[in-house]
């Protein structure tokens, strides 16, 4: 391989990104991932090993863990967004490459993403299992923050990243996280999925996924649904049936939540529109107050965003602190919910000025006090919910298909040489 261009049109780089809702795959210089399927996982097992050990089967991507299949658990392979589970990860890797790209590993230097709290051995795990088992030729782990920030246009910001599993506050300076100051918290697209459900079960509105229903017959708007279970209905675990009714509250989330502007106030969000949902079965109804009321913990005045926010530029050195709130980057699935990016401006905007005016007169020099006083604060993000989704992998395929990146790469030869440990000095 050596002398190959690795992201250039010659070899085309892979990028992965691994969420924990979905894993984003596809190739570098192109716009969008190809691939962006659940990292939901359906495990059973029909076998036993010589020994009497269950031999586990896995269904991969979003048709087969749709497969009513009885005993099949839907589980997955991460914990922190890292990898626990490496066996799972592997088959899923093979499923990526063979099933869903069909691309041969060793032809293609692969980016992967990782989480900004990623610890050395999970990183030198993944070195080993890439050269080792994938023969890939190259490779690179990127902080996902940190390319959600290049994907947007700033190498220097402080990135929220709100998914899944969490929403974090990452500063990145000159490309590179600051990791000491990254703050998180477990608020995130299925903390909120779960409000709903509790919502929703406490008003005894029934969730009944679409794989439960044969028919359904229009009914009045807040009347008992009219629909038929489906007859013959296999025994699916619990954890197979959670996954659907999660399906369920992701989309109500995703079409009737939004932030209030300001502090929720029932009063003020009593005036605004409702917004009329139909669930599967076909019960439907208007939403107003709840609309506000369920997504409001994201901008609790202490736990929340804004919080998240303001802690992390604390712990940032004094003299970037005004590059960070004048760059705030928004990511991640779940800050798509309405209103999101105009509330964290609102908190930011109110609680930014004074913590800063402190620090400036307490502490700090000339220097520091001309800096911040000329401090602005601009909250960004992509404006498409999708660009908005795949920030990382957005990211990480822009930089690798850069010429300039190309010496970044860590090569099959160097991984050879240097051992596992290469990727704390080559992937900062
Ligand atoms: N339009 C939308 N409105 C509201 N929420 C949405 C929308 N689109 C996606 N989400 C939520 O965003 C979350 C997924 O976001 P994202 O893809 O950034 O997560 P991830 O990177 O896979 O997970 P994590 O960052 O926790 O590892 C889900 O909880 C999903 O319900
Ligand atoms: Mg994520």
């Amino acid at each position: 391989m050596s002398g190959a261009i690795y992201g250039g049109d010659e070899v085309g780089a892979l990028v992965l990104d691994i969420g924990h809702n979905t894993v984003r795959a596809g190739y570098g210089g192109e716009d969008s991932p190809k691939l962006d399927i659940p990292s939901t996982i359906g495990v059973w097992t029909d076998s036993q090993d010589d020994i009497g050990e269950p031999q586990y089967k896995y269904n991969i991507g979003l048709t087969a863990i749709h497969v009513k299949r009885p005993g099949m658990e839907l589980t997955t392979f991460l914990k922190e967004g890292m990898i626990e589970n490496w066996d799972m990860f592997e088959n899923l890797t093979d499923y990526i490459y063979r099933n869903a790209l069909g691309a041969v590993s060793r032809d293609h230097p692969i980016l992967v993403t990782e989480p900004p709290w990623i610890t050395p051995p999970k990183r030198e795990q993944m070195a080993e299992l890439m050269f080792e088992k994938y023969k890939v030729p190259a490779l690179y782990l990127g902080k996902n923050a940190a390319l959600a920030a290049f994907a947007n246009g700033r190498p220097t910001c402080l990135v929220v990243d709100s998914g899944a599993t969490h929403t974090s506050a990452v500063p990145v300076h000159d490309g590179f996280v600051l990791t000491q100051a990254v703050v998180k918290s477990p608020v995130g697209g299925d903390y909120i999925s779960m409000q709903c459900r509790n919502y929703l079960e406490e008003k005894n509105i029934d969730i009944i996924p679409p794989y439960m229903v044969a028919s359904k017959e229009l009914t009045k708007p807040d009347e008992p649904a009219s629909w038929k279970r489906k007859s013959s209905l296999p025994k699916v675990t619990d954890s197979w049936h959670n996954y659907m009714v999660k399906e369920v509250m992701q989309d109500f989330q995703a079409s009737v939540l939004q932030v209030s502007d300001n502090l929720y106030d029932e009063e003020v969000v009593k005036t605004m529109p409702a917004i009329h949902y139909e669930f599967p079965n076909g019960f439907h109804k208007d939403f107003g107050v709840e609309r506000f009321k369920i997504p409001e913990p994201l901008f609790n005045p202490t736990t929340g965003v804004g919080p998240l926010v303001t802690t992390s530029v604390g712990m940032c050195d004094i003299d970037i602190r005004p590059a960070m709130y004048g760059s705030v980057v928004v990511t991640g699935g779940n800050s798509n919910i309405q209103g999101f990016n105009e509330r964290l401006n609102r908190d930011l905007a109110a609680k930014t000025p004074p913590v800063c005016i402190i620090s400036k007169i307490i502490t700090y020099d000339s220097k520091s006090m001309t800096a911040l006083q000329s401090m602005r604060l601009k909250v960004i993000s992509a404006t498409g919910a999708v660009e908005r989704k795949f920030g990382a992998w957005i990211g990480g395929s822009i930089l690798s298909s850069l010429g300039s990146f190309q010496q970044l790469w860590i090569s099959k030869q160097e991984y050879d040489e240097g051992g596992k440990a290469i990727v704390q000095t080559k992937c900062p």
